[in-house]
């Protein structure tokens, strides 16, 4: 401040002035005010430098006056700036702009692997008929799974080329879920009903061929069982599975721990029985094993087979899976390929 001026009246103007500068109307012209005035090198930094000079007497009034207006400006500063970021604000949301007729990102949601879902749906057909659900270990002694089912010392299927051996310990990987038929009549004895789900292993690969695959077991024990009450049982469950226009057949066959023994044929789902590739133009589909129990299985089993008798059954999952969904190579169920599985 020159010394010549008064330098009460000087800053007197400079209030009037300050009164009566305009409210800023955007960033820009506040920050042009902040600097102006409050900057380091602003009016009110200078003025404040020289009140050193301002002569003693006029000391007081002076610098009340440079407080008034300095908390004028700086008032000014904060006011004006909550109102230029209020507006600010309500303008971005105003221009803001959706299209709700978009179309939108759909959510993905996951979905149970083909294999788990053939086998939930049979578990649910068996579950309703009366069974109960039963599972066995997968590495399983030899013991479980293949003398106490009746198979003779040198049965072929004992061999290497099926069955998987764990190193260094005393077990393999169980080849069916017949154990589980072992299992389960130690466990609970007669009467029983159980449905056994659960993975296998067979030293075997190929496009109808895992080394893995899931096999449902499912077995009845009790006084007076028939063959009748197996078709009965067998039949009820394709037509849940596959619906009441599927016809059964059954023919006779081989399995150490059964007597008789046979397999049970559906007319083929995939071309109503008139013949083609799938079926070989045979009209039917090969879909599982079943028998009565062998007398041998139930005494292994500490069941009385004068007392007790039992039909089992058991099927492959991978097989109603491909049959259901058309798939020709039990590997795509294995590869965990999204393309493929997002299909189910
Ligand atoms: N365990 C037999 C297999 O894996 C299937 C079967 C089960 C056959 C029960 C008869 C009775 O081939």
């Amino acid at each position: 401040m020159a010394a010549t001026e008064n330098p009460v009246e000087k800053l007197l103007s400079l209030k009037g002035e300050v009164a009566s500068i305009p409210f800023p109307t955007d960033e820009k012209e506040l920050d042009a005010l902040r600097v102006k005035y409050l900057g380091k090198k602003g009016i009110v930094s200078l003025i404040s430098q020289d009140m050193r000079s301002v002569p003693a007497d006029q000391k007081p009034e002076a610098g009340r006056l440079l407080l008034e207006i300095r908390t004028a400006v700086e008032n000014l500063v904060e006011t004006s700036g909550a109102e230029i970021k209020r507006n600010r604000i309500r303008l971005e949301i105003e221009n803001e702009f959706f299209d709700v007729t978009l179309p939108g990102t759909a959510p993905r949601f996951g979905a149970a692997h083909p294999i788990s879902a053939v086998m939930d749906e049979i578990v649910d057909i068996f579950s309703g008929m009366g069974f109960q659900v039963e599972e066995g270990p997968e590495a399983e002694s030899d013991l479980y799974n293949f003398e106490k089912l009746n198979f003779p010392p040198d049965h072929p299927a004992r061999d290497m080329q099926d069955t998987f051996h764990l190193l260094g310990v005393d077990k393999i990987l169980r080849t069916h879920t017949s154990p589980v038929q072992i299992r389960a009549m130690e466990k609970y004895g007669a009467p029983l009903a159980v449905i056994a789900p659960g993975k296998v292993y067979r030293c075997d690969a190929d496009v109808t061929h895992s080394p893995m695959f899931h096999q449902i077991e499912g077995f009845v024990i009790d006084k007076k069982i028939t063959m009748g009450d197996m078709k009965g049982t067998l039949q009820t469950f394709i037509h849940r599975l596959y619906g009441k226009d599927t016809k059964v057949r059954f023919r006779p066959s081989f399995f150490p721990f059964v007597e008789p023994g046979a397999e049970m044929d559906v007319s083929c789902v995939i071309c109503g029985a008139k013949g083609c590739r799938v079926c070989k133009n045979s009209g039917w589909l090969e879909i599982l094993g079943a028998g009565m129990i062998h007398p041998n299985v139930l005494s292994a089993s500490g069941i009385d087979p004068n007392a007790w008798g039992g039909f089992a059954f058991g099927l492959g999952i991978e097989r109603i899976a491909m049959l259901k969904y058309g798939v020709d190579d039990i590997r795509l169920f294995f590869e965990n390929d999204m393309r493929f599985l997002r299909q189910f």
